[in-house]
Formats: C-alpha cells, sequence, structure tokens
C-alpha cells in the first residue's frame, strides 16, 4: 500500500508544455492510494496545516457572525451570485447561456429514469450549500454546474489564456499523477474498470474516460438532478464505452467489492464532514481491486479535517483489511 500527494498545478508547471505557475494560488492537489497489497501508506506531501479561509482569526469571526444573520446573508447570497455570474462571463464561459439550455431541455426525462427514489440522504446533504437553499437537490445547482467548475479552473490557474488550458492544466496534471501512480504500484495491473464517486455533473467521469478509453467508467453521486445532466450530455456522444450513472451514496455504494481499478474521489471531500470522508475512503478501498488505485484530489489538502480524517483512513490497522 502506498500513498503520495502530488500538487496538480506544479506537475502541469513541471510538463514544460504549459505556463509557468507563480505558485501563489494553486491549491489543488492529487493524493493518490493504490492498494498494492505491499509496504506502508508513504503520504510525500501534506503537514497538517489550517487554510487561509478557516480558524480563529477576527475577520473569520465577523464573517461567521455576518451569515449568521438570515436577512443579511440573503442579500449577501443575491450579491455574491451576482458576482460569481459576471466575473464567469467576464472570462467568455456563457454562464446563463448554459443554464437555460439544460433547464430547458428535456433533462427532466432523464431524471426519472436516473434516479433511485428509496435512497436515503445523509443529513449533511439536505443542508443548504454553495448558496443554494436545496444544497445540490435542485435543479439550479446542477445547471450551473458545470460554469461553475469552468470558473473554479480560471480561478485556480489565473495566467491561462483560455478556460480550456486552465481545465486542461487542473485535470491533465491530476490525470498524469494518476496514471505515472498507477503504472509504478499496481503490477502491471491495467485499468479496465473506473468508478468516479461524487462524479457531479460528469466533468471529472469524462476526463477520466476520455484518458483511459478502453476501460469501462462509472460515474456515482447523490443528486439524481446533478447526475441527469451528466447522462443527458453522455448520450449526445458516441463513446467506445458509455459512461454508466450510478445514483447512490458513495458512503455505501451496493456496488460488487474488488470491482475497480481505479477509484476516483475528485473535489468531494471539501464538501463532507469528517465521518463521511473516513466512509467514503473505506467504501473506495472496499470496490478497490488488488493492485488498484485510489486518487483523492481537493482543493484544499491541508485543511485539517482532510488531514485528519486521511491520518485515520491511511493507518496500517486499515491498509491490511485491503491486503
Ligand atoms: C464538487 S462536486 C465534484 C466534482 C467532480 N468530481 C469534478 O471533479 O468535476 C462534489 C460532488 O460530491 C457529491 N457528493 C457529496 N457527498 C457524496 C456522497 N456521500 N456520495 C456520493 N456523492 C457525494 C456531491 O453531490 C457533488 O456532486
Amino acid at each position: 500500500m502506498a500513498a503520495i500527494l502530488a500538487r496538480a498545478g506544479a506537475t502541469a508547471a513541471a510538463s514544460g508544455s504549459l505556463p509557468k505557475s507563480t505558485g501563489r494560488r494553486r491549491r489543488n492537489a492529487v493524493i493518490v492510494a493504490a492498494a498494492t497489497g505491499t509496504g506502508q501508506a508513504m503520504p510525500q506531501e501534506g503537514a497538517l496545516e489550517r487554510p487561509a479561509w478557516s480558524g480563529e482569526t477576527p475577520l473569520s469571526r465577523l464573517v461567521g457572525a455576518l451569515i449568521a444573520f438570515k436577512p443579511l446573508y440573503s442579500l449577501m447570497k443575491l450579491a455574491s451570485r451576482e458576482v460569481i455570474i459576471r466575473t464567469a462571463e467576464k472570462w467568455n464561459i456563457p454562464w446563463r447561456e448554459m443554464t437555460k439550455k439544460v433547464l430547458e431541455s428535456d433533462v427532466y426525462e432523464v431524471f426519472e429514469r436516473i434516479r433511485d427514489p428509496k435512497l436515503v440522504y445523509p443529513d449533511y446533504y439536505l443542508s443548504p450549500f454553495h448558496a443554494y437553499d436545496e444544497g445540490n437537490l435542485s435543479w439550479l445547482a446542477a445547471a450551473e454546474a458545470e460554469p461553475a467548475t469552468m470558473s473554479i479552473a480560471k480561478r485556480a490557474i489565473p495566467e491561462a489564456t483560455s478556460i480550456e488550458e486552465a481545465s486542461q492544466i487542473v485535470r491533465g496534471s491530476w490525470l498524469n499523477t494518476i496514471e505515472e501512480h498507477h503504472q509504478k504500484y499496481s503490477g502491471n495491473c491495467e485499468i479496465n474498470d473506473i468508478l468516479d464517486i461524487g462524479c457531479s455533473v460528469g466533468v471529472s467521469t469524462r476526463y477520466l474516460a476520455e484518458k483511459f478509453p478502453s476501460a469501462q467508467a462509472v460515474g456515482l453521486d447523490l443528486s439524481p438532478y446533478f447526475l441527469a445532466v451528466a447522462a443527458q450530455k453522455e448520450e449526445k456522444l458516441s463513446r467506445q464505452n458509455p459512461i454508466r450513472w450510478v445514483h447512490a451514496n458513495g458512503e455505501a455504494t451496493g456496488l460488487p467489492s474488488d470491482s475497480f481499478d481505479l477509484v476516483s474521489l475528485a473535489y468531494v471531500c471539501h464538501e463532507c464532514p469528517a465521518r463521511a470522508i473516513t466512509v467514503l475512503v473505506k467504501e473506495a478501498f472496499r470496490v478497490l481491486r488488488p493492485g488498484g488505485t485510489i486518487a483523492l484530489t481537493d482543493n484544499s489538502p491541508k485543511s485539517k479535517v482532510l488531514q485528519v480524517s486521511l491520518t485515520t483512513i491511511f493507518q496500517p490497522n486499515l491498509l491490511h483489511q485491503r491486503e
């Protein structure tokens, strides 16, 4: 069992084909764990560190107090939405147009096919989130997810000359790190089956499917709204191995043990409490084949909650469960 943690932006900049990073705003990281059945977990980077936006500073306490006052929070929400949308459009991301296209499409029929009406949502998932009152369980959140993802890439790589370039840097670095790590630690096992836990509207799943075209990819998410957007887009593509979409909780996927060579959790953990992170990673290990790779990527890899959860997860007693 081995684990690495690599800075996504830095890996891309080192490839030589992409603009040099200033190193200041890059917070993306990839933690890749391979269940090789030998050795110990070896995180190479990531000492405990509090992210700049959290903690007990007077500023964060003031922000917390303002947010707790509901009428003011509603106004702040509206104003910040407007700023986010205008900024995205200034970067040539057609936010309102993309959102309208989804909301006026036949996505509602796809939703009926994809949704598991019996699925029970964990408590944390039922709270307002990202300024959407219904959190990820809403059409607006689903319709805006892709332009929001594009904005995040541009924000992470401000020196990129286009959104496509910014996305390629962020995702290319992540995919290369996974590939390199898998080649090094898998004992030559091929990637035939991929599970993307927390796939949202399928952006990460499509990148994985394109990187490993001979593999069968599965995108799994708790939001049937996000999955409907993902599946609707996939239906229009003619892929050799079409992606399969599963509406389930990543904490208990219901998928068979030892059935995936690569399990990805991309930008999921920062949305989850520590308890859920631990269970998500345990479930990822359960469905992983021996020799397989778990790729854990997040925007704030040094956040306390992620570091503490991972330290717990990568204890040898847990690793032995997969050996
Ligand atoms: C920021 S999005 C992930 C984005 C996507 N992986 C990508 O890289 O483009 C986080 C996703 O995690 C999903 N999620 C959160 N908790 C989950 C859980 N317990 N099981 C499955 N999905 C979960 C959310 O619904 C959301 O779609």
